[in-house]
């Protein structure tokens, strides 16, 4: 299998090393293409590291675009020229619908992607659709290379990707906002900074795999954590009364509105 990766920023590289690291393609069958050459030396390990959209991109099985979306377009231009039908183009760029990649790229096969940050280590979530059938083994080695930077799970309907785009997508943002205030509340109460970020941090891991582990609902968790009375209870008093879980939802629902308006749809 062959693969060639455009823009090899963040994501871009995540998805090289995951392919590199799993065996799912030889170095010399990765192609990256780069716009500068700040990032050449570090991404020779990977693969092949090219500075052009040139014919050699119409030999992958594969090709991902991994480009901001204010970059699409420039890219589209050359990408259009060079795509092959039986190719499958993969497009991780938030908000770039799939009929408007289709008639950008005059290409059919598109698989559209929205994968979230912890990818980078290998523990991201990535949900995908597709705008025609792809063929058993095209879909088996979407699902194969998603899979080796955490988890991928089939969309039927293309519209939910909004949903998914501020759940997961921008999902660590909201988590790391948590963790940030939960440290600082710690450091207001007189712990030093070091203590507060391990105590928060591994209540965040532990509290995690308890949930994982337990087979019980979130909400069945905190009433096994909650006594009448208690520390918990307490601050439970103040975060229904600031109505956060009403809080998080209208910030999520922002989220999927400005995808929604960002694609266009
Ligand atoms: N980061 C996330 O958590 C996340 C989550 C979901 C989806 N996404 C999507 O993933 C895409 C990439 O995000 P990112 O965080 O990896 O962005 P990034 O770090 O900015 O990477 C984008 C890369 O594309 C390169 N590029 C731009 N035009 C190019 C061209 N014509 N040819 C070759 N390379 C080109 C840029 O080069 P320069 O270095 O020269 O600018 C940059 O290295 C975005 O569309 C984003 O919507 C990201």
């Amino acid at each position: 299998m062959k693969i060639s990766i455009i823009g090899c920023g963040n994501m871009g590289q995540a998805y090289a090393r995951s392919f590199r690291k799993y065996g799912l393609v030889q170095a010399e069958d990765l192609e990256l293409v780069i716009r500068g050459e700040g990032r050449r030396s570090q991404l020779e390990v990977l693969g092949q590291v090219s500075n052009a959209l040139n014919e050699s991109i119409g030999t992958s099985d594969l090709v991902i675009l991994a480009v901001k979306p204010q970059d699409f377009a420039a890219v589209a231009e050359d990408l259009a020229k060079v795509l092959r039908p039986s190719q499958v183009l993969l497009s991780i760029m938030a908000g770039i619908t799939i009929p408007r990649l289709q008639q950008a790229l005059e290409h059919k096969t598109v698989v559209r992607a929205m994968p979230n940050s912890p990818a980078q280590i290998g523990l991201g979530i990535t949900a995908y659709t597709t705008g025609t059938e792809l063929t058993m083994l095209q879909t088996v080695m979407v699902e194969q290379l998603l899979n080796s930077t955490g988890r991928a799970i089939h969309l039927a309907d293309e519209a939910h990707l909004d949903a998914v785009t501020a759940l997961s997508g921008s999902g660590p943002a909201y988590f790391f906002h948590i963790v940030q205030s939960m440290i600082d509340a710690g450091i207001g109460l007189g712990l030093a900074p070091h203590v507060a970020n391990a105590l928060v941090k591994q209540t965040m891991l532990g509290s995690y795999h308890l949930m994982e582990h337990a087979e019980r609902t979130p909400a069945e968790l905190i009433k096994a954590v909650m006594s009448k009375g208690g520390t918990t209870e307490a601050a439970f008093c103040v975060l229904s009364n600031e109505d956060l879980g009403g809080t998080l939802d209208r910030a999520i629902t922002a989220a999927c509105g400005r995808a929604t308006e960002l694609s266009g749809s």
